[in-house]
């Protein structure tokens, strides 16, 4: 529909920090030519400066100015006039005198929007929907597009939400945003809500510019002291930044709040005394925010208190805060996440399984929900992995409102350290097909409430943004926020579509920018699954302390319920009806049916649903243990080539965001080795069987750090074993003395990278020095805890082990290598390997 002018050169642009996100309004080339096309002035049809159609005017204004240099009036009233754009309601278009027989029928939210010559309109729904017109206007004039059009957008659904998982009261070394790997909070600092609110109101600008209408503002994992009058005040704040923004407030409760801060004796959710306490706390919050868009609640879940306490329901719970709520038009989120980690138990049940909870739990309370209560359900059974089946929830509330909880922050998929685009493995869910009653049923059906005609439902997003410039912590993962927004409003949007009008709006219309990005980000999921957890088996993290690095023993053998049942033979959980967990059985009959059987499981899921030999035949032919080694192979063999990917744009963005993003791809290509070899090497020695292509085990161009020459440094064995190469490193004898490794190198002369493998803990800035011949190759310090952001570790473990590559270096045969290594305090300048690497290999 839309034609995009391309341009040939483009001059450099200024460093950037990643603030604008994808709202920078960078000038367009040539950008006076267009000035005649333009209209001369902004008619907006509020003037109240909490209006979102006020905000509408200010952002016209600033983005024409800042794409075309054109400056711009606004003015406040005569919709008639020529040569304008107006924006505004179409109620206030109507009343002011403006034609509204061509506008079609909008949704709340949504907005018409026509480019007639120098006569622009852009009328919402509602005021939030104006200034989706406006946004969405400013989006195509930015990516060069200035042809005439006329249409209206809907969204899919109502609810178009973002999680912020933040604390109140700071805590751990990344900060308060729990799972969040941008910064601490913007919302609060030291136990307070920050009178400044600056960066709140940034946040909303970015949110509706992509049709986000709510954020709840604080950790699922939530405590009673956002209720205190003080704290409440602050809450305010917040709305009042949000407000202009057309974002509403939502707030995450605490279970036992009436208890732990009403002093009452119970939190009985069908106890009077607690009733009444809730309803008294709804009213001084909507005093204070009277357009509050409700509550989000975790209950008896991890730890959480909730009705089960008192032999209660969930329902009774979810309609006690959707009661409080209704009168003021607001909405309980309540969260299906519920299973209890206490009683799960993979020794003794062969058939316990985390999967089956939410269906258990949830699926006989089905039409006792008040209508303004809405089921939120991560988008598959287990937890955020990098692939699960779709819920089958959500074919098992045909009278409940059901949102759909997408993970934006990276918790399991590499923590902003590692560029995941995950649009590509959110439509794997989207998508599906549910086949409730045998009727179509595609997951975004049932979420936008169309598939069982529900008032409610839609889309919640755990966002976790923090206070770094770049909001999430790295430049390239806030496509996904993006993404997110617009998938929300228009899930049939493509992945690629959408990465890359946020290329073209983050940096800029060069079309090799573009390709290259939208390249790298449509390789990085199916990369990341490469290289972290293959046929369904879930990403293979540590699940016992920061869900970042390998470590696939961590799976099983506990009650968390994320396991793979690996032995020595076999491997996957078994979840068919006949023989397994049952869970196959909760999907409607026809995906139940092809997930019961082996044969007509996909690939992509056979060990989410089977348990089989590590020799069983894949449809490609592959054994599943063979498979898992090449796929670790060819996906960080991808991730090698995002550096070389990213250095074509050398020059062609900012220098600001270029050397930023550079460095983690390469730390992300040093990153996906460990991952590769610590997970080959883990099945490797416990099938026992060989890869047939005889890599695994086999690293002839390294040099083990525990084989050289150590003064001051001793050998340690690493726990678990294969997060080591050969499973051993050294480590300083103390920590106050440097320690020094070294080798006389037999090699054929010529030119090498020389790459270091070492474990940066989060404890200290050790530092290290590599020499040839005396003579210094480069030196670098264990800060990573302080540049990456990712959950750190204390440990020699797969999350501190990383390399670090010293390009095109001259070595001779008989040459000397010394690494010194000087520890900071317990942080004891660990070094695992050195692998000289003849150029155009890596290993
Ligand atoms: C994951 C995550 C927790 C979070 C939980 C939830 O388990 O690791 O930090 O609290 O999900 O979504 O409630």
């Amino acid at each position: 529909m839309f034609s995009f002018l391309f341009f040939a050169s483009f001059g450099l642009v200024a460093a950037e920090n990643g603030l604008d996100g994808w709202l920078r309004y960078a000038p367009l080339p040539s950008a006076d030519s267009y000035h005649d096309g333009i209209p001369s002035k902004i008619v907006a049809l509020n003037d109240t400066k909490i209006s979102p159609v006020y905000t509408a005017g200010q952002e016209l204004q600033q983005g024409i100015s800042g794409i075309f240099g054109k400056e711009l009036d606004v003015q406040y009233d005569d919709c008639t006039s020529f040569s304008s754009i107006v924006v505004g309601t179409v109620e206030e278009y109507s009343n002011g005198g403006g034609e509204t027989d061509d506008i079609p029928e909008l949704e709340a939210d949504g907005f018409y929007l026509s480019v007639d010559g120098d006569s622009v309109k852009i009328l919402g729904q509602n005021e939030r929907g104006a200034l989706y017109g406006a946004f969405e206007y400013l989006s195509l004039l930015a990516q060069g597009n200035t042809s005439e059009f006329s249409y209206a957008s809907n969204p899919s659904a109502p609810i178009r939400w973002i999680n912020q998982w933040d604390n109140l009261v700071s805590g751990g070394t990344h900060g308060s945003v729990e799972r969040g790997y941008g910064g601490p909070s913007i919302f609060y600092k030291d136990g307070y809500i920050k009178e400044d609110q600056t960066r709140a109101a940034q946040y909303a600008r970015l949110l509706a510019s992509i049709g986000v209408n709510a954020v709840v503002v604080n950790n699922v994992n939530a405590n009673a002291s956002f209720l205190t009058e003080a704290n409440m005040d602050g809450l305010k704040r917040i709305a009042d930044v949000f407000r202009p923004y057309g974002v509403q407030l939502g707030l995450s409760l605490f279970f036992a709040s009436p208890k732990d801060l009403g002093g009452l004796d119970t939190f009985d959710p069908l106890d009077e005394s607690v009733v009444e306490w809730w309803h008294d706390v709804t009213d001084k919050l909507y005093r204070r925010i009277p357009d509050m868009a409700g509550y989000l609640v975790k209950a008896n879940s991890e730890g959480q208190p909730g009705p089960f306490t008192y032999n209660r329901t969930l329902a009774d719970a979810a309609n006690l805060f959707a009661k409080t709520v209704k009168p003021y038009g607001g909405v309980c989120m309540f969260r299906a996440f519920v299973y209890d980690h206490t009683t799960l138990n993979q020794t003794l049940d062969w058939k316990a399984d985390r999967a089956n909870a939410a269906v258990e739990f949830f699926k006989e309370l089905d039409g006792q929900f008040m209508d303004n209560v809405v089921v939120q359900i991560k988008y598959g059974p287990i937890d955020f992995q990098v692939r699960e089946p779709v819920s089958p929830l959500f074919a098992n509330l045909l009278e409940t409102n059901t949102a759909i909880e997408l993970q934006i922050t990276q918790e399991y998929l590499g923590q902003q350290a590692h560029v995941v685009y995950l649009p590509p493995l959110w439509k794997t869910i989207l998508d599906f097909d549910l086949r409730v009653e045998g009727q179509p049923s595609l997951t975004r059906e049932i979420v936008s409430g169309a598939r069982f005609k529900r008032p409610l439902g839609g889309y919640a997003g755990v966002a976790n943004v923090g206070t770094n410039t770049t909001w999430l912590g790295s430049h390239l993962a806030m496509s996904n926020l993006y993404a997110y927004g617009r998938l929300a409003w228009d899930p049939t949007h493509s992945s690629e579509r959408l990465v890359q009008d946020w290329t073209r709006l983050t940096f800029g219309l060069d079309s090799s920018v573009v390709d290259t990005i939208t390249q790298l980000s449509l390789e990085s999921w199916p990369a990341y699954e490469n290289y972290t957890g293959n046929l369904g088996i879930q990403t293979l993290t540590d699940i016992l302390f920061g869900h970042y690095g390998p470590n696939p023993a961590s799976q099983d053998g506990n009650p968390w319920g994320q396991w793979t049942r690996a032995d020595n033979d076999s491997i996957g959980m078994d979840r068919t009806v006949w023989n397994g967990t049952g869970f196959a059985g909760q999907y409607p009959a026809e995906v139940a049916a092809m997930y019961e059987d082996i044969e007509t499981t996909p690939d992509d899921l056979l060990l989410w649903f089977h348990h089989v030999p590590y020799t069983q035949r894949l449809k490609s032919g592959k054994t599943v243990i063979q498979h898992f080694y090449d796929a670790h192979y060819a996906g960080s063999a991808t991730a090698q080539t995002f550096v070389s990917l990213w250095e074509s744009l050398k020059g062609k963005i900012d220098d600001q965001r270029y050397e930023e993003q550079l460095f983690r791809l390469k730390y992300q290509a040093g990153h996906s080795l460990v991952w590769r070899d610590a997970v080959n090497g883990f099945y490797h020695s416990l099938s026992g069987i060989a890869d047939e292509k005889g890599r695994v085990g086999n690293y002839s161009w390294r040099i083990e750090a525990e084989n050289m020459t150590l003064e001051g440094y001793e050998p340690y064995s690493v726990h678990p074993p294969s997060m080591a190469s050969e499973t051993r490193a050294i480590v300083t004898s103390s920590n106050s003395t440097q320690g020094t490794a070294s080798a006389v190198l037999s090699v054929k002369p010529g030119t090498y990278n020389l790459a270091v493998n070492y474990f940066d803990l989060a404890i200290g800035r050790s530092k290290w020095e590599v020499f040839l011949n005396e003579e210094s190759v480069g030196s670098w310090e264990g800060d990573s805890e302080y540049v990456l952001g990712h959950a750190p570790s204390f440990y020699l473990d797969g999350t501190s082990a990383t390399r670090i590559t010293f390009e095109n270096v001259e070595v001779g045969n008989g040459d000397l290598l010394k690494i010194v290594g000087v520890p900071d305090g317990e942080e004891p300048a660990p070094l695992d390997y050195v692998s000289l690497l003849p150029v155009g290999i890596v290993d």
